[in-house]
């Protein structure tokens, strides 16, 4: 039988390997044959992982601690972990969300992620319409921000401008920012090995973090009535899919795809067939409101 995945014997890291998504994706790998380095801030209970190692990607030195036990040379690595901002602030949910994966990706990955590698991260449909000029003009200084430091002191001054974010906002400019900053890697990781960087958007899925999002919606009774066409909502192992297909040997001429896994709700609303309310700024929304 042909591996048309080609995982067997390949070294994979997940984020987020505990839960949800990450979780799924971590049994998934492991079945197709990876070597799979499982990390998360709970420790990750997968059978049969390579490793499992606990970290906190909002802290810096933990990325740090976690990747030297992480071999040099990496196939594919998967950026699944995320924190909803519901019960989180401004800067954490941007940190761990946003500034950990561009820290890893430019610390440890640009060296070590192989000739023909792969780096897929889960972002949300909440981060879609980044590639809208004002909202993209909102993006553009944190993901020119080259350090940990200089993207925390950037949160922090835009924080400041409006006394205080909430974290639920802090989400949705952490997706957005991780979706216009995988376009921009495309070029520079192709020029570099030819390595592919794409992005998961799941719709509402049901997760660890599903109480919170309900919870930020207005309660179960608000997420039930917006399904979409699919009338149900997505299960973890169903963004783990496509997180594998992605990642894998089959996805070799993907790279910059933003691939909305929502049973065909962004379509409905870019074709104008169901409310698109996504194109607004942060700062349009910020000044407009007082703020909690
Ligand atoms: N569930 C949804 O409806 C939904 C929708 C769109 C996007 N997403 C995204 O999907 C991704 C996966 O989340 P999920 O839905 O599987 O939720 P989940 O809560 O089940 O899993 C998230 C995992 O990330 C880990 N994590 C959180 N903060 C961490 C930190 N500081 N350091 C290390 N690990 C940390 C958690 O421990 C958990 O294992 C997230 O990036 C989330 O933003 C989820």
């Amino acid at each position: 039988m042909n591996d048309y995945f080609g995982y067997t014997g390949k070294t994979v890291v997940v984020t987020g390997a505990a839960s949800g998504m990450g979780k799924a994706l971590t049994e998934i790998l492991v079945d197709l044959g990876a070597h799979v380095y499982a990390l998360d801030r709970v420790e990750p209970r997968v059978p049969s992982v390579t490793k499992s190692i606990l970290a906190n990607l909002g802290s810096k030195d933990s990325i740090d601690a976690a990747f030297a036990q992480i071999p040099l040379q990496v196939d594919a690595f998967f950026g699944v972990a995320g924190i909803s901002g519901v019960h989180n602030s401004f800067l954490e949910t941007l940190t761990v969300n946003f500034i950990a994966n561009k820290y890893i990706t430019d610390t440890y990955l640009v060296d070590r992620i192989a000739h023909g590698g792969s780096l897929v991260f889960v972002t949300s449909n909440g981060g879609l319409r980044w590639e809208t000029p004002s909202v993209r003009e909102e993006l553009e200084p944190f993901t020119r921000g080259d350090s940990w430091n200089v993207l925390v002191q950037l949160a922090r001054e835009f924080e400041a401008e409006f006394g205080s974010v909430p974290g639920s906002l802090g989400y949705i400019l952490s997706k957005r920012l991780l979706n216009f900053w995988i376009a921009e890697q495309v070029a520079p990781l192709s020029d570099l090995r030819k390595i592919r960087i794409n992005a998961v958007l799941p719709a509402m899925t049901i997760s660890g973090m599903l109480p919170e999002f309900a919870e930020m919606k207005g309660g179960q009774d608000a997420v039930e009535s917006d399904l979409g066409p699919a009338g149900r909502l997505a299960e973890s192992v169903e963004m783990a899919k496509v997180l594998a297909f992605l990642g894998s040997d089959l996805a070799s001429y993907m790279s910059g795809t933003h691939l909305s896994v929502d049973f065909g709700m962004n379509a409905l609303q870019i074709a104008g067939l169901a409310p698109d309310r996504l194109g607004w700024t942060l700062r349009g929304v910020l000044s407009r409101q007082p703020t909690a």
